[in-house]
C-alpha cells in the first residue's frame, strides 16, 4: 500500500490474466486522454484473449512483467516491462508507463517506476531497462531522469502527429 501525494491509497500489484478486460479499457481511455503514447483511443490492438494470454505468460517470466496500480480496486495506472527472447538480447527489457489523467501529477507515475525498476533490480536477468519518450513529452522526460534514466539515443522525426514530426528519444537505465 502507497500513498499518493493527495494521500488517496494506491495499491501495486502484477496484473493477472483477470484483469485483461479492464487493462484494455485502460489503454483505450489514457489513448484518448494523452497523444504522447503510440496507441491512440483505440488502445492496444489485440483480442482479450491475446491479451489474457500475454498476462499469462507475463505471470510465468521473469524479464516480462506487467504491473497495475488500483485505487478502490480500479486500474488507474500501469507500467510494464517486455523482455528480448534472442539469447544475445535477452538481458534487454522494453519499458511503457501510462497513468489516467485524473491521477496525473500526484506522484502515481514515480511509485510506478520505482515499483518496476526495483523489481528489475532484484533480477539477476536484466540489464538494460530501455524507453522510447517523444521529445516533447516533458512530465514523461522528467519522471525518467529523476528516476536515473539517461538519454542515449534519438529516432529523428519518428512520430508524426497533426501534421508535423516529433523526435522519439531513447532512454536507458543499466542495472
Ligand atoms: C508520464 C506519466 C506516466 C507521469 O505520471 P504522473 O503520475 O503524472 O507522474 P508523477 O506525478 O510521479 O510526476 C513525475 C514527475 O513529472 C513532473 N510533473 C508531472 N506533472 C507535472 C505538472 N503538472 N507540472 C510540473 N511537473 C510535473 C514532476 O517533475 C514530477 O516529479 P516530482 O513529483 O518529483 O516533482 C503520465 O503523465 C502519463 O501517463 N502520461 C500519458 C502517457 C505517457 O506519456 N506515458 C509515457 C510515454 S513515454
Amino acid at each position: 500500500m502507497k500513498f499518493l501525494k493527495d494521500n488517496t491509497i494506491v495499491d501495486i500489484m502484477e496484473a493477472k490474466p483477470e484483469d485483461a478486460e479492464e487493462l484494455l479499457e485502460l489503454f483505450k481511455k489514457v489513448g484518448s486522454e494523452s497523444t504522447n503514447l503510440i496507441m491512440d483511443h483505440n488502445g492496444l490492438d489485440i483480442s482479450l484473449e491475446e491479451e489474457r494470454k500475454y498476462l499469462k505468460e507475463a505471470n510465468e517470466a521473469i524479464t516480462t512483467k506487467h504491473f497495475v496500480a488500483k485505487v478502490d480496486g480500479k486500474i488507474v495506472g500501469d507500467c510494464g516491462i517486455k523482455g528480448h527472447k534472442a539469447s544475445k538480447t535477452k538481458h534487454n527489457v522494453d519499458l511503457g508507463i501510462s497513468v489516467l489523467k485524473e491521477f496525473w501529477n500526484k506522484g502515481l507515475g514515480t511509485i510506478l517506476l520505482e515499483h518496476t525498476v526495483n523489481y528489475a533490480r532484484i533480477t539477476a536477468e536484466i540489464k538494460n531497462v530501455y524507453l522510447e519518450v517523444r521529445e516533447d513529452n516533458d512530465f514523461a522526460i522528467k519522471l525518467y531522469e529523476k528516476l536515473g534514466f539517461k538519454k542515449v539515443g534519438v529516432m529523428p522525426d519518428k512520430i508524426f502527429l497533426d501534421g508535423k514530426y516529433y523526435d522519439e528519444l531513447i532512454y536507458l537505465l543499466q542495472i
